[in-house]
């Protein structure tokens, strides 16, 4: 049973990230449109077993995160303030800000930011029957002690090794004595909290939570592009956990560019389903050439004209060619580029004043190409790997202003444009567009933004009742 004790989280922002070395603190890079601190101050802000949250930051960069005070989404957060020179007066300073004997903290790095409620409930849970628990994880790979000569010295037993996570977890009473008696210690060293109670206070058992491997801590370059990627991933499983076809876009108006056959035909249906006014534009219905920046002008201005509001505007226009590209003629180069990269650029410049008034959002389209160049449609892919970048960078542009822009990357899918490019393929093996629409309105429901959406037919067979 959980009590109700007052229980902060406080965010370990105070670092530099030297390791990761891109030249600002680690915890300000941004990955899927927000900071990596923002991310995690989102999950601990969202837990329903935090009431208060505090972030710890480096002081030099403290102002960068005066927005999230004034944002008003982060209602739990009580205070932003300066971190100390090493983790360990980080979480002192925290310490002293923090009032109650038995008040429950939770200790956890900003550069952490795939925490889960489940690692938050066990660790708030735990301090019910213990003063101070850990969260860790078993370790793949043998752990080896070695000397100043690199020889080994030690080769403890793999099943009895953890390595440390975080949250830690404390009843604030606890921690705050350790300190003290850390204090007296001309030899403290400590790059945790944990260890302090560990050496200090012997007598007190550490219980230990079992965390997870996205719970990874952003340290060192690669490790930008391992939480770049679980992002992508974690948007996919989110959108497609709440795939109930219950989007409600009452009210709300939805344009689709090239929305007379396959993926775009699919979504324009569906969101007329979902109570959406829905205007579609096509070469063959209605002779707009998304190429054209006046016609794409012109189609928003009629739209708005006429509903008053654009909620979204979802381009699923694009052209696929096989070919080497030695056989492709100059003109359909330029027609590849055009309408896959210009055009989505295009409309997302052409559509964002009025998306700004409704907080909307730009829904892309892009291909499992984008990761890697595939022969014999090089230009396609390189268009496609284009469209994510431009999501990308758009994102952050946009942050500020409330206007989102996410990318859809439907994996193969049962399309005129597949069929005629590759011909016939094992149905099951392709993904029905109805699906494909089914996400794409997920996420025009979502506040994602700089999100990179993968849909494919495991995860949405799988994830359907
Ligand atoms: N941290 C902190 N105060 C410090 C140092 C670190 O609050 N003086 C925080 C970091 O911001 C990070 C967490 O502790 O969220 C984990 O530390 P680490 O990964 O070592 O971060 P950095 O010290 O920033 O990284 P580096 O060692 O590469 O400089």
């Amino acid at each position: 049973m959980s009590s109700n004790t007052h229980t902060v989280a406080v965010v370990l922002a105070g670092g530099i990230g030297v390791r990761v070395g891109l030249g600002i603190p680690k915890q300000l890079i941004k990955i899927a449109g927000k900071a990596i601190v923002e991310h995690t101050l989102e999950a601990l802000n969202d837990s329903a077993h935090i009431d208060e949250v505090i972030i710890m930051m480096n002081e030099a960069s403290i102002s960068e995160l005066d927005h999230l005070r004034t944002s008003g989404r982060f209602h739990k957060l009580s205070r932003i303030l300066p971190g100390g020179d090493t983790r360990n007066e980080t979480t002192q300073k925290a310490i002293a800000a923090i009032e109650g004997e038995d008040t429950k903290v939770l200790f956890h790095d900003a550069v952490r930011p795939f925490i889960d409620e489940r690692i938050i409930k066990e660790c708030v849970d735990a301090l019910d029957r213990f003063d101070a628990v850990d969260t860790a994880i078993p370790s793949a790979d043998t752990i080896i002690q070695i000397n100043e000569e690199r020889h080994i010295t030690g080769i403890p037993d793999r099943s009895t090794l953890r390595r440390g996570q975080t949250p830690q977890g404390f009843r604030l009473a606890t921690i705050r004595r350790a300190y003290e008696i850390a204090k007296g210690d001309p030899a403290f060293k400590a790059t945790d909290d944990c260890g302090v109670v560990f050496t200090y206070l012997p007598e007190v058992p550490i219980y230990v939570v079992e965390g997870t491997p996205e719970n990874m801590k952003v340290t060192e370059p690669i490790d930008v592009h391992i939480a770049d990627k679980l992002f992508q991933l974690q948007s996919a499983s989110l959108t497609l956990s709440a795939a109930s076809g219950r989007v409600d876009l009452t009210g709300k108006t939805v344009v689709v560019f090239g929305g007379s056959y396959g993926i775009g035909h699919s979504i324009a249906r569906q969101a007329a389903d979902a109570g959406a006014h829905v205007r579609e534009f096509s070469r063959s219905t209605t002779g707009t050439d998304v190429r054209s920046h006046k016609a794409v002008r012109a189609a928003l201005a009629e739209v708005a004209a006429d509903t008053g509001r654009i909620d979204a505007v979802i381009v699923t226009a694009g052209i696929l060619r096989i070919a080497p590209l030695m056989e492709t003629t100059k003109r359909e180069l330029k027609d590849t580029i055009h309408t896959n990269l210009i055009a989505p650029a295009a409309i997302a410049r052409e559509s964002y004043p009025y998306l700004q008034r409704t907080g909307g959002q730009v829904v892309l389209f892009t291909s499992s190409s984008y990761t890697r160049g595939r022969a014999n449609y090089s230009t396609y892919s390189a268009t496609k790997a284009g469209v994510v970048n431009l999501t990308q960078a758009l994102s952050e542009e946009w942050a500020d202003s409330g206007v989102r822009i996410n990318c859809i990357n439907p994996q193969r899918t049962a399309t005129p444009m597949r069929t005629s490019a590759f011909g016939d393929e094992p149905p099951e093996t392709l993904l029905d567009p109805e699906d494909v629409a089914q996400v794409t309105l997920e996420v025009v429901g979502s506040d994602f933004t700089g999100q990179i959406v993968t849909v494919n037919v495991e995860a949405m067979r799988s994830g359907r009742p």
